[in-house]
């Protein structure tokens, strides 16, 4: 046994000494970071692989945002792959494999697939992929005899305007402006569909300059994987599905388990990049980066439903944690993620400057509009529901758990209500508007800068209570 001379400090244990600045406007500060090496972020933000927090609709806003989701593990493999799917269709330069379906489908059927695959509108091809004509949801909107036929509704071929394949973005918007219409099939000279270009895409262009997105025009998304038997496979389906990043997510990363599964999937998926953890120290990073991992998730007990800590005694506050894991970071030069106990945008600064590339929020946005779950009522107010992936609740709703008995789980997290919060968009331009005003307190135009910079002072219990609103009524 020994004992560690120095102190563990954690957010609220130090602030950072303001510097002269040169920063004229906060808008000229630069909030880009690295996920992992080759793919970078507008945003530092990144939403945790929770189950109240992170599916499909999180992961799209998170990364039309220019930040990114990592959809969560606690669904079949296949559910996971197909929310996948549904984050990276949800923009495209060009949609290469258009939704299809053949003239002699019932309309009924038309309608069932245009829900479960989410679009307004379907490619009407015959069992050669030559273009027949296209149904939307306004052709079939008051079709309710039952009987009608794709064929007998769609508007037929002869009627569309198409275009050829490489017909560039800005050709497209000119075609579809002067034609007053919302979808460019792309048709080769034989008439087969090798494409398409829709202003939804073009307009969300326009919309989020910022957007995380891959060489095609596509949303990234990263999405969790475990280390039990089966996870391997699970990781199969999701780079099948497109996923742009994997993350192994075990409470413990330091441990003989993630170490091997980290070589495991990265030997096999080599092409898809690996953020591993969770770790809270040098030794648990260099130990992953060793088995592959091109980023590390860095947080052992700091998040808000955590009971780690008090359940096993073990934890590191979280910035000291972070600044010993950036330490061996940076010597093996991949980048880490601070993972847990965000409350607001000052805690995200102080993450940066000690050396985290990007922040993992959980219960923050679990209260959002974006999150899974539904909002509840108490007492006049809106709340949304929270819960640590090991808590009591979360571990018997998992399909393996079914059999298990209650008595013999050990929870590590516990469950929660948060309150509602409206978009996640709005509480993002808060947390944003925050780290940019961070940066130009610190004198530095760009998170590199930050880090370089950053100078902590420790606090008194007393500085901790000057630090927040005081001696004031709140209205
Ligand atoms: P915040 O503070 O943002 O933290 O809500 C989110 C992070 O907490 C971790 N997490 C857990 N940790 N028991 C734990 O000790 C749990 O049940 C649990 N569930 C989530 C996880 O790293 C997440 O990103």
């Amino acid at each position: 046994m020994r004992i560690r001379q120095h102190e563990g400090l954690t957010f609220d244990d130090v602030l950072l000494m303001p510097h002269r600045s040169p920063v004229q406007s906060r808008r000229d500060t630069s909030t880009a970071t690295e996920l992992v090496p080759g793919i970078s972020l507008a945003i530092p933000i990144i939403s945790a692989n929770m189950d109240t927090v992170t599916e499909s609709e999180m992961a799209i806003t998170m990364a039309r945002a220019g930040g990114l989701g990592v959809i969560h593990r606690f669904m079949s493999a296949e559910r996971q792959a197909a929310e996948v799917r549904r984050v990276k269709r949800a923009e495209n330069l060009v949609v290469e494999k258009p939704f299809t379906v053949g003239p002699d489908l019932t309309v009924d059927a038309a309608r069932v697939r245009m829900v479960e695959w989410d679009t307004g509108g379907l490619l009407v091809t015959d069992s050669d992929n030559r273009l027949l004509g296209i149904l939307t949801t306004r052709d079939v909107l008051f079709a309710d005899d039952g009987v009608a036929l794709v064929r007998d509704l769609m508007t037929p071929r002869d009627r569309l305007i198409t275009a050829p394949p490489g017909t560039t973005l800005t050709e497209a918007r000119a075609i579809l402006h002067r034609a007053r219409v919302e979808k460019l099939p792309l048709i080769d000279e034989e008439g087969r569909v090798r494409g398409l270009i829709t202003s939804k895409d073009i307009v969300k262009r326009q919309q989020f300059p910022e957007a995380t997105k891959d060489r095609k025009g596509r949303l990234r998304v990263a999405a969790a994987v475990g280390v039990k038997a089966g996870e391997q496979e699970r990781a199969g389906l999701l780079v099948e599905a497109g996923v742009d990043v994997l993350v192994l997510d075990i409470a413990h990363g330091h441990s003989d388990n993630a170490i091997e599964m980290t070589r495991r999937l990265c030997q096999e998926f080599a092409a898809v990049p690996l953020i591993a953890g969770n770790v809270a120290t040098g030794d648990g990073v260099r130990d992953l980066v060793e088995a592959g991992a091109t980023a590390i998730k860095v947080g052992v007990g700091p998040g808000s439903i955590c009971v780690t800590r008090v359940v096993t005694g073990f934890g590191v506050p979280q910035l000291t944690a972070i600044m010993e894991s950036a330490a061996a970071a940076r010597e093996a030069g991949v980048p880490i993620i601070a993972d847990g106990g965000i409350r607001a945008s000052g805690d995200v600064v102080k993450a940066l400057a000690a050396g985290a590339q990007s922040v993992m929020i959980g219960s923050l946005f679990a209260g959002t509009r974006e999150s899974p779950g539904r909002i509840v009522q108490r007492h006049g107010r809106r709340y949304k529901v929270t819960r640590g992936m090991a808590s009591l609740s979360a571990t018997m709703s998992r399909q393996d758990n079914a059999d298990l008995d209650w008595n013999s789980i050990v929870p590590e997290g516990v469950e929660a209500m948060v309150p509602y919060r409206g978009s996640v968009n709005e509480l993002l331009m808060q947390l944003v508007g925050g780290v940019r005003s961070g940066l130009s307190y610190c004198g530095a135009y760009t998170i590199a800068e930050l880090q370089a910079n950053a100078e902590f002072i420790k606090m008194s219990p007393a500085g901790v209570s000057e630090s927040k609103p005081h001696d004031v009524e709140l209205v």
